[in-house]
């Protein structure tokens, strides 16, 4: 018997683990300290009310024979799809039922997705990147080549005709930069993807985010998209469904490669390695998509925008550098004082007890630079900042 000898070649920890691990340790040596989290990108606020009603009434289904619920269908219920649909729709994008994948989350498709693809396949991401893109790769044993976003391309690799890869990895509003392809720039990776055969995984965990004319909210809305992408998208940052676990995944009939097709794969997959998503917890996210719920999610994202708000003028007013924030939760700033990203991690920590997350655990070209969340409680959010301007003002 042997392991799977490539968990040799990904780092012992997984990043978020690995910052939590520090903070542990911290607080075990500071006791009573008060540490403010601004690392991880986990929402703080409750569900809304429209979302916990949906709950509550699941629960009750689910204590009368005649409503009860079972084994569900692996790929989502009805219900949640036709809401899904309409949400598309509403974006201009015509999907069918049977291309909408419910599950527990778009981290664990974007994982699991991996099935349909030969091992052999190379695979291309941004640097920086969200480690899921690259841990789940390298465990399969698949060569990983990185397109450089910097500064200088505003975060947002285009395509390169001298470089072939089969899968691409895309994540739009991205984490952890917070840059944003518009609609035009994904008309060019739509284009190179089409011709290359290459296929696009198109993460739009943050499109609700989006505030800005002409970004894309879905890859779909690009023409030629359903022949070379598959879309994830969650209930996590849009309805604060962090703990709750719910996402989808839209998978084009149209997408084939030699003869055989990516969304009967996806189905097969799923029906054999998934029992679907719990009845009770469609139910909360079909209440996402009705008017109250809209209403409700939507002042919910304006409270987090207003924290990014707070951090930008926070760095605005040191002089620091710093991308994001506009169509996303996340700020991306230059480490100030020629600080490594750890350098800066164990700054913060250690002078004003704010976490946040090093720019290098996202790639060599996050070395410098820093990710804070606008998921936090203005409450914190604002402490935070009065913490940093008085320890970088200095
Ligand atoms: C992050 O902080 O990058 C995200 O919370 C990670 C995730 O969504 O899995």
């Amino acid at each position: 018997m042997q392991f799977n000898s490539h968990f040799n070649d990904i780092a012992q920890s997984y990043l978020f683990s690995t910052v939590a691990q520090k903070v542990a340790a911290y607080s075990a040596a500071n006791p009573g300290s008060s540490i403010l989290r601004l690392g991880i990108g986990d929402v703080t606020l409750p569900l809304a009310p429209a979302v916990i009603q949906a709950l509550h009434a699941a629960v009750d289904d689910m204590s009368k024979k005649e409503t009860f619920h079972g084994y569900g269908p692996e790929q989502g219920y009805d219900f949640l799809k036709e809401s899904i649909r309409g949400y598309y729709k509403s974006n201009g994008v015509e999907l069918e039922n049977d291309e909408i994948f419910v599950s527990d989350g778009a981290k664990s498709d974007i994982g699991n997705i991996l099935d349909i693809f030969a091992g052999e396949n190379t695979v291309l991401v941004p640097d920086p990147v969200y480690p899921v893109y690259v841990d789940t790769n390298v465990m399969a044993g698949r060569r990983v080549m990185y397109m450089n976003a910097t500064a200088k391309n505003g975060f947002l690799p285009m395509p390169d005709d001298s470089v072939g890869a089969d899968i691409i990895y895309l994540c739009s509003p991205n984490n952890p930069t917070g840059a944003a392809y518009t609609v035009a720039q994904i008309k060019e990776w739509v284009y190179y993807a089409n011709k290359s055969g290459a296929v696009i995984l198109y993460d739009a965990a943050y499109e609700c985010f989006i505030t800005q004319e002409g970004l894309a909210r879905s890859i779909f809305q690009v023409e030629g998209a359903k022949t070379c992408a598959i879309e994830f998208c969650s209930f996590s940052k849009t309805a604060g469904f962090t703990g709750t676990r719910c996402g989808y995944t839209v998978v084009p009939k149209a997408l084939t490669r030699g003869g055989m097709s990516a969304n009967k794969m996806w189905l097969r997959r799923q029906t054999t390695k998934f029992n679907g998503v719990p009845y009770i917890v469609q139910r909360g996210a079909a209440a996402v998509f009705t008017a109250e719920g809209q209403r409700q999610i939507g002042e919910n994202i304006a409270y987090y925008r207003k924290n990014a708000k707070m951090i930008a003028d926070c760095m605005d007013e040191l002089g620091i550098w710093y991308t994001g924030g506009k169509n996303s939760p996340y700020i991306w700033l230059r480490c100030p004082g020629g600080m490594s990203s750890w350098q800066f991690f164990d700054y913060l920590l250690q002078n004003v007890q704010v976490v946040g997350t090093p720019g290098a655990g996202f790639g060599a070209n996050g070395e410098g630079f820093f990710r804070l969340t606008a998921f936090g409680s203005n409450e914190v959010t604002q402490e935070a900042v009065q913490r940093i301007k008085g320890l970088l003002s200095k």
